[in-house]
């Protein structure tokens, strides 16, 4: 397995290997949502690329960036185990080398749902899958439908600026308990994580109630809190019921839409979602 620190040197790599290559962009503390990708991208691709980079400009102030896990060995550990081709592991002076005056700006689908009480955080995502995009140059990448918001983002930034790397988006891995599985439910003590279940234990009574008839947006998001709240640690962000694609609010669901949450639980962010 390759694992390249510098640009240029991945680069070099890049420019003597042939065959198709596909990509998985993460920030480490691999677990098995990010392993799902990246055995995706082994069964479609010659060449396997993950990246591993906790990128400073999609965090606020305040947010998780210094605490965030780095648990480099046990991740190229990971890598090895699935015979992932080349592992691309900048610090952040190699991928920000001075002060950043350009990004990308998300619009208006930016600033909804984790948008609200994360400004700036998508530009900061989309700025840096586009870089990395124009370092790594796949064919295909690949993303997980649990950072819903994130994958729409990534997909219309491909079709709205040209750029000719296919998307694909990635189920959603779970606990056996129901759990959406994210770096961050380290954080979660055992009180939190009872309480944590709660999401998608809400987010399925939706669906079961949405496939008997329920598709009022209110009602739905009324069960959903009901749920959510019974949970003493739990403090609910949003519950949107969006369009699959525009991520625009619905009153009213037809199958395919998709209801997001976030959560905070104790003192950490939770995100989940259900494609109806
Ligand atoms: P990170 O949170 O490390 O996630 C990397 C990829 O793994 C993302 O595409 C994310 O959606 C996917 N993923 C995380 N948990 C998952 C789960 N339970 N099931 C399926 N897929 C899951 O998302 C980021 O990093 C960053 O924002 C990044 C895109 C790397 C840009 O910095």
């Amino acid at each position: 397995m390759r694992i390249f620190k510098r640009i240029k040197d991945y680069r070099d790599w890049r420019d003597r290997i042939k065959g198709k290559i596909g990509f998985v962009p993460t920030m480490g503390a691999l677990h098995q949502g990010h392993i799902s990708l990246i055995r995706e991208m082994k069964k479609e691709c010659d060449i396997s690329v993950v990246s591993i980079f906790v990128n400073p400009l999609q965090f606020g102030k305040g947010e998780d960036f210094n605490k965030y896990p780095r648990p480099l060995k046990d991740d190229l550990k990971i890598c090895r185990i699935e015979k992932v081709d080349c592992v691309f592991l900048p610090d952040v002076k190699e991928m920000y080398p001075q002060e950043v005056k350009i990004t990308i700006d998300p619009g208006w689908m930016g600033d909804v749902l984790c948008g609200i009480d994360r400004p700036g955080h998508f530009a900061g995502v989309l700025t840096v899958v586009l870089k990395l995009f124009m370092i790594i140059k796949p064919e295909i990448a690949y993303f997980g439908k649990k950072d819903y918001q994130q994958y729409v983002l990534i997909k219309r930034m491909t079709k709205d600026l040209n750029i000719a790397i296919k998307i694909v988006g990635c189920p959603t891995i779970r606990e056996k308990t129901g759990l959406a599985l994210s770096s961050r439910n380290k954080y979660l003590n055992e009180n939190e994580k009872k309480d944590a279940l709660l999401i998608s234990k809400s987010l399925y009574y939706a669906r079961e109630r949405f496939s008997e008839g329920i598709n009022k947006a209110r009602q739905l998001q009324g069960f959903i809190k009901k749920i959510i709240n019974t949970g003493a640690n739990n403090k609910i962000i949003y519950i949107k019921c969006i369009d699959f694609e525009s991520l625009q609010g619905k009153k009213v669901l037809r199958r395919g839409d998709v209801i997001a949450i976030a959560v905070r639980t104790g003192n950490t962010r939770l995100i989940d979602n259900i494609e109806l």
